[in-house]
């Protein structure tokens, strides 16, 4: 069967100052925006609060809430940012990492406008477009190579950015990630979903000294936090067997001393990521990234090892497509389009 599209025709319409629509959806939020010469229109969002009563995000359930909004979430996108869909320069679309369904519902949506609009498709890394987050709304000249740890639900990584299109993943989790330790400990605190927020905000009530948790050892730049929720696990049904308001009554000192532990775990291989690569700029990004805690100390390490900082705006930690238009910009510029006969979601994408 012939191919629907020719990706050389749209390399030659290419331009430089390009209207981009992205379109996010591979958890648990259906996402739009449209973004035009970096410049971000419209950003809109649909946070799923169908999976708050089961502890944490059920596939089936997430790839149908996606099937039902995106239509409304993309239509307040492009009506926000006040465009015709004919200014479109390209549609794009996270494929991957992500969960099947709810990456299917994203990628089929994009091929339908780009073929029905006649524009080219361009294919987004999730992880990538979290590090890119970074540079949303930031004019000046970014400072490559660098050095970020990004921290959300599903991913801990320590990546090495060469360049917006460039980076390499130099450290990672063995286990669970950390964002998903948050929301396990929530959960045995009888938290809701997600419980980071939460956590965060107790956390900013209480003392970090007042409980103590054992260090995990992991070589060189991988993490593991699959130990700590065990050892949490213990020290938490121990405490509530010999006292049912154990929770209640200490729960900012738990919350901030379990949080210190996390985010002590998560700057120490930081750290040595810096030393190692030598680089002279760092940044965060994922949902954790939002954390007020860990901020503060990424703050403090870039004041007293003189580097320059990107912190992500919280409103960008967490899942968006501000971020997916971010890396779907220089893809543009670079040409890397899809072809949209045989462009598929790849839930274990990687860079
Ligand atoms: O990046 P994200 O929105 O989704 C994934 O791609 O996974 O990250 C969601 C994660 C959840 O685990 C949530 O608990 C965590 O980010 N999170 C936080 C905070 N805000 C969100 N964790 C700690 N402190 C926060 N303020
Ligand atoms: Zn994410």
């Amino acid at each position: 069967m012939p191919a629907i599209t020719g990706n050389k025709r749209y390399f030659s319409m290419k331009k430089q100052n390009p209207t981009i629509l992205a379109i996010e959806s591979s958890c648990d939020d259906t996402a739009a925006a449209v973004l035009q010469n970096k410049k971000l229109l419209s950003n809109t969002l649909f946070t799923q609060i169908i999976h708050s009563k089961y502890g944490g995000v059920v596939p089936e359930l997430a790839s149908r809430d996606h099937q039902k909004n995106i239509v409304a979430v993309v239509k307040e996108a492009i009506e926000l940012a006040k465009i015709n869909l004919s200014e479109l320069d390209c549609i794009a679309y996270t494929q991957g990492p992500g969960l099947l369904g709810s990456l299917l519902v994203g990628c089929c949506f994009a091929k339908g406008m780009a073929l029905a609009l006649d524009k080219p498709l361009i294919g987004v890394n999730h992880m990538q477009a979290h590090v890119l987050a970074n540079f949303i709304d930031i004019e000046d000249q970014i400072e490559f190579p660098l050095v970020c740890l990004t921290v959300s639900g599903g991913h801990t990584q320590l990546v090495y950015v060469k360049d917006f299109l460039e980076m390499k993943i130099i450290g990672q989790t063995l286990d669970d990630a950390m964002g998903e330790a948050f929301d396990k400990i929530g959960k045995m605190m009888g938290l809701p979903y997600p419980a980071g927020p939460t956590i965060d905000e107790f956390a900013q009530k209480g003392s970090i000294n007042t409980f103590s948790f054992p260090n995990t050892i992991v070589p060189d730049l991988e993490y593991s936090f699959s130990g700590i929720k065990t050892s949490f696990s213990n020290f938490f049904q121990g405490k509530v067997s010999q006292n049912k308001d154990f929770f209640e009554v200490n729960k900012y000192d738990i919350c901030a001393s379990i949080q210190n532990k996390l985010i002590d775990m998560a700057m120490n291989k930081f750290c040595k990521a810096v030393e190692k690569t030598k680089v002279k700029a760092i940044a965060i990004a994922g949902g954790v990234a939002a954390n007020s805690a860990l901020r503060a100390k990424v703050e403090n390490l870039a004041i007293t090892k003189n580097l320059k900082l990107y912190l992500p705006n919280k409103k960008y930690c967490t899942d968006n497509a501000a971020m997916i238009a971010m890396v779907a910009h220089h893809k543009y510029l670079a040409g890397q389009f899809q072809n949209i006969d045989s462009a598929m979601p790849i839930p274990r994408m990687e860079f």
